[in-house]
């Protein structure tokens, strides 16, 4: 069923149909629809556009349809083109002939654009709880485990930090994240509603009343342009795509420290697999599939990206393809975002074999640089005689810290016994800007 059809005289093809219809797809969009509706019926009262009697009867069909809907009495199926049209034709069957007047003064260009502004609007904060969510969970275990854990460079063993100052990192890369949805949602507050399909409308509207009745900050400033600009759907897709970018990262980390070969974390049972053949298996599939969805939320904002590129202004078929793209790549990134939230909150953290690893691997190589350094070894030298202590310590199976004064003294006759307290891996930590890491930062 279509709401156009008067200069055709033939119908489309079966299959144009099934090609056309993004119902399907946009269906998910009724509530925002049925909101857009409900003002731009206000906003006509408002304007003598329709009588408060046809208003009335409008705003009823309307209301009854969403509470249909929600109920499950009214199914969103059928031959229609796309979800303005099934309401308009279902509100018409309901309450006959002044149901056709409520796309007075609008077009579905306007239409499917405020729809999707107040879809995209909505979920973006959605996103920003779920990322806030992520946020607490990294904050607790890292609370709750503020102990010692090698850190890298080239996946290199390179100095001691914190396991909540790790953690600690991926907080700052989500609060960012969540900065950049809070300015997104900012730059996409305008209201299309009343641009008509492209030049706006004979008929005196008032675009303010359904700005505020939307709660929009204010109307669009031009009118082509709020018919065909999707950037707020690319800047929210390019935030989705760091967002995973970042849980990817995390994911890495966590497959690599569950591994036997680093055993630093076990991963709790929920959020783990089997494998079919090898019994002692025990996979971390869940950080391996948000690994692997990363593409997934990648490759929407490409398609998106490139389906606009050659767009001539204003609306084009084309667009409609912003839907399936947007809504993938939004119920990706919120399922990845809980599922690493639970994550984090399960995972058990092993601080022996953190520690282990510590002492394995010279971390206070450069604290012992720093030493000489404090006894007024230039650095450069000091550099040079750490490299050669490690090789001695290489040959004889020691850790630094293991070495005797005499052993010491061979490569510099600065060092005192107050060395092993200056490089003890705990103690290293609360010296010069260092203690930030044993904070666990909010
Ligand atoms: N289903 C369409 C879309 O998503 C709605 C807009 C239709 N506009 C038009 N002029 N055919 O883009």
């Amino acid at each position: 069923m279509k709401l156009w059809g008067g200069r055709f005289t033939s119908k489309a093809h079966e299959i144009m149909e099934q090609f056309n219809t993004s119902l399907p797809v946009d269906k998910r969009l009724y509530q925002e629809d049925i909101a857009g509706s409900l003002a731009h019926v206000t906003m006509l009262v408002h304007s003598d556009l329709l009588t408060p009697e046809e208003g009335e009867l409008l705003i009823n069909g309307l209301q009854e349809i969403l509470a249909d809907i929600e109920s499950g009495e009214l199914k969103i199926e059928g031959n229609y083109e796309d979800i303005h049209s099934f309401i308009e034709v279902s509100l018409t069957e309901r309450i006959g002939e002044t149901g056709k007047k409520l796309h007075t003064a609008r077009s579905r260009n306007d239409q499917v654009a405020v729809d999707m502004r107040l879809y995209a609007k909505n979920k973006a904060s959605g996103v920003m709880d779920s990322i806030q969510q992520l946020i607490k969970s990294l904050n607790q275990k890292a609370a709750d485990n503020n102990v010692i854990m090698p850190g890298y460079t080239h996946l290199q063993r390179a100095q001691v930090v914190t396991f909540s100052h790790h953690l600690g990192a991926y907080a700052q890369m989500f609060a960012r994240d969540k900065k950049r949805i809070e300015n997104a949602i900012e730059i996409l507050d305008e209201n299309p509603l009343g641009c008509g399909a492209l030049a706006g409308t004979t008929h005196n509207i008032d675009r303010d009343v359904t700005t505020s009745l939307l709660g929009f900050t204010k109307p669009v400033d031009n009118f082509l342009d709020g018919v065909s600009d999707r950037d707020y759907l690319l800047e929210l897709m390019s935030d989705f795509s760091i967002i995973m970018m970042h849980l990817s990262r995390l994911s890495e980390e966590l497959i690599l420290w569950s591994s036997q070969e680093f055993q630093f974390i076990k991963m709790d049972d929920a959020y783990s697999t089997g494998s079919s053949i090898m019994p002692q298996k025990k996979n971390p599939d869940a950080a391996e599939l948000i690994r692997g969805k990363t593409g997934r939320v990648y490759g929407s904002l490409f398609a998106l990206l490139t389906t606009l590129k050659g767009l001539p202004l204003t609306y084009n078929k084309d667009m409609q393809e912003d839907k399936e793209q947007f809504f993938d790549a939004l119920d990706t990134v919120m399922d990845c975002l809980e599922i690493m939230s639970k994550m984090i909150d399960t995972l058990h953290v092993n601080a022996d074999k953190m520690k282990e690893a510590v002492k394995a691997g010279f971390l206070n190589a450069t604290e012992v640089a720093d030493y000489l350094v404090s006894r007024g070894t230039p650095f450069r030298d000091a550099h040079g005689i750490v490299g050669q202590l490690i090789i001695y310590c290489e040959e004889h199976g020691k850790a630094i810290e293991d070495l005797t004064l005499v052993e010491l003294a061979k490569f510099s006759n600065t060092i005192g016994d107050d060395i092993y307290d200056y490089i003890d891996y705990e103690n290293l930590l609360t010296k010069g800007n260092k203690g930030l890491m044993k904070e666990v930062l909010k």
